[in-house]
C-alpha cells in the first residue's frame, strides 16, 4: 500500500526536513482481537437493597462488570488503588503519572479568543445559541486545510465533536450490533467497551483479513506526538478514503481534555455495502444524539489552528516529548525494555514475567508514582506498566529519581 506524504506537513517534528514521497507499509503481524466477555453468571443478583424497578438492566454492560478484560473497570480500580494509598500515606507526594490526562495551561492565544466568544455571548451581536451539530463551517475548513491539504478531504467530510471518546461511542451506535469488531492489544479501553455495550461480543476470532472489506477506524488522536516517518493520518494512503474513518482530537495538542473537542472525518467516499454512505448514517447519529460542541471549545479550537496557535500547540507538544524523552531515559539506564515513547507520550516499561498489577502495586508503594497496569489495556499488556509524560516537569523528575532510588 502506498503512503503519499504530501499532507499534514506541519504535523511532522521541525527536525525532519523532508519524507519520502512514498513509503511502503511493511505488513506486521499485530495482535488482533474481537471483543469477548465471560458468560454472565446464572444466578440473580441483587446489588442493593430497597426498592427496585421492573426495568431489566441492560446485559450488556452487566457483561462488563463479569469481564475481567475489561479496562475501564481498570482505569477506576487504579483510581481507588490511588485513594486507598493516599488514606495510607496522607502526607505523600503521590505523584500520578496513570490515566493521560494534560498538566499544563492552556496557551494564551487559545484561552484569550474563548474568552473573546464567551464575553460576546453576554452582547446580542455575540449571542449564539444552538450550532451546527457537525461544527462550526470556518473551524471544519480549518481542520480540512491544517490536517488533510492535499488529501482531498474536504470540510463537509469533518464532523467537530466534543472529543474523540464521545465520537468512538456515536460510531459505535452507526454500526450496530450486528458487526464484527476487531480491536488491537492492547487498546485503548473506549474502544474495547463501546464494543461490549453495543453487544458485539462473541467467540475470538483470530483472522481480521483486510481484503474483506472492513471499515478501519483510525485513531490519530497522538498524531502531532510522531516522531517517525509513519503517517500522520490515514488519509495519506491511497485508496484510505474508500475503507477508512479518522477520529482525532485537541486534547493532547493545547490542553482540552477538559475543554472537550475533536473531530472525526466521514469521507463521502466511504459507502456501506449497499452504497450508502457512511457519512450520511453518522450525521444522522451526530444530528440524534449531539447538538454540536460548545461554541466557546469551537472558538479555541479555530484559534488553536492560526499561525500562533499551531505554533503554541507544537510548544506544548514539545514539551511533553521531553518529559517522554527523561522517563524513557530513566528506564533504558535502569536496564529495563522500554517500548513506546516514540510516537505518543506513554511509556510502556516491561517486567518480563511479571504480573502488571504487581509492578504497578510495587511502584506505587515504594515510590508514590501512580502509574498504568499494562495488562488493564488487554492481555497484550501483561508484564508491562505504561508510564504517562503528562505531568510537570519537577514531578517528571521526581518520579524519574525514585524509579532510580527503586531499581537501581
Ligand atoms: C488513543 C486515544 N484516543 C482517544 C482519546 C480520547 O480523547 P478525547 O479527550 O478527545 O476524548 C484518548 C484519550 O486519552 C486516547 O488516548
Amino acid at each position: 500500500m502506498s503512503i503519499s506524504s504530501s499532507s499534514s506537513a506541519f504535523l511532522a517534528p521541525p527536525h525532519i526536513s523532508s519524507r519520502q514521497e512514498y513509503v511502503r507499509l511493511q505488513a506486521k503481524s499485530i495482535g488482533v482481537c474481537r471483543c469477548i466477555a465471560r458468560p454472565e453468571e446464572e444466578k440473580t443478583v441483587v446489588y442493593c437493597k430497597g426498592y427496585q424497578t421492573k426495568v431489566s438492566r441492560n446485559a450488556n454492560l452487566s457483561k462488563l462488570q463479569a469481564g475481567y478484560l475489561f479496562p475501564e473497570v481498570c482505569i477506576c480500580h487504579v483510581a481507588r488503588k490511588k485513594a486507598a494509598h493516599l488514606l495510607k500515606y496522607p502526607d505523600a507526594h503521590v505523584i500520578s503519572l496513570g490515566i493521560g490526562d494534560t498538566t499544563e495551561p492552556i496557551p494564551e492565544v487559545i484561552t484569550s479568543a474563548m474568552a473573546k466568544r464567551t464575553y460576546g455571548l453576554s452582547t446580542l451581536e455575540g449571542y449564539s445559541g444552538y450550532g451546527p451539530g457537525q461544527g462550526e463551517m470556518p473551524l471544519r475548513a480549518a481542520i480540512a486545510s491544517t490536517f488533510y491539504r492535499d488529501l482531498g478531504i474536504e470540510e463537509d467530510d469533518i464532523f467537530v465533536s466534543d472529543g474523540a471518546k464521545c465520537d468512538i461511542s456515536r460510531l459505535q451506535v452507526v454500526f450496530g450490533s450486528n458487526v464484527t469488531m476487531a480491536i488491537q492489544d492492547p487498546s485503548y479501553p473506549a474502544y474495547v467497551d463501546s464494543s461490549v455495550i453495543m453487544g458485539q461480543t462473541g467467540k475470538f476470532q483470530k483472522d481480521v483479513e483486510r481484503k474483506n472489506g472492513s471499515i478501519i477506524v483510525f485513531d490519530s488522536a497522538y498524531a502531532m506526538y510522531m516522531s517517525d516517518d509513519n503517517p500522520r493520518s490515514i488519509f495519506e494512503i491511497v485508496g484510505a478514503k474508500e475503507v477508512a474513518i479518522e477520529t482525532a482530537s485537541f486534547s493532547k495538542y493545547a490542553g482540552f481534555t477538559g475543554v472537550r473537542l475533536g473531530w472525526t472525518v466521514v469521507p463521502k467516499e466511504l459507502l456501506f455495502s449497499d452504497g450508502f454512505p457512511v457519512a450520511r448514517d453518522f450525521n444522522r447519529i451526530v444530528c440524534t444524539c449531539f447538538n454540536g460542541a460548545s461554541n466557546i471549545s469551537q472558538a479555541g479550537g479555530f484559534a488553536c489552528l492560526s499561525p500562533e496557535g499551531l505554533q503554541a500547540m507544537h510548544q506544548v507538544v514539545s514539551f511533553y516529548k521531553e518529559n517522554t524523552d527523561i522517563i524513557v531515559k530513566t528506564f533504558t539506564s535502569l536496564g529495563f525494555n522500554v517500548y513506546g515513547g516514540k510516537n505518543a507520550p506513554y511509556v510502556w516499561v516491561h517486567f518480563p514475567g511479571q504480573s502488571s498489577w504487581d509492578v504497578f502495586g510495587e511502584i506505587l508503594e515504594k515510590t508514590h508514582v501512580v502509574t498504568t497496569p499494562g495488562s488493564g489495556f488487554g492481555p497484550g499488556g501483561e508484564g508491562f506498566i505504561r508510564v504517562s509524560a503528562f505531568g510537570h516537569r519537577g514531578n517528571i523528575l521526581e518520579a524519574c529519581k525514585r524509579f532510580k532510588q527503586l531499581y537501581n
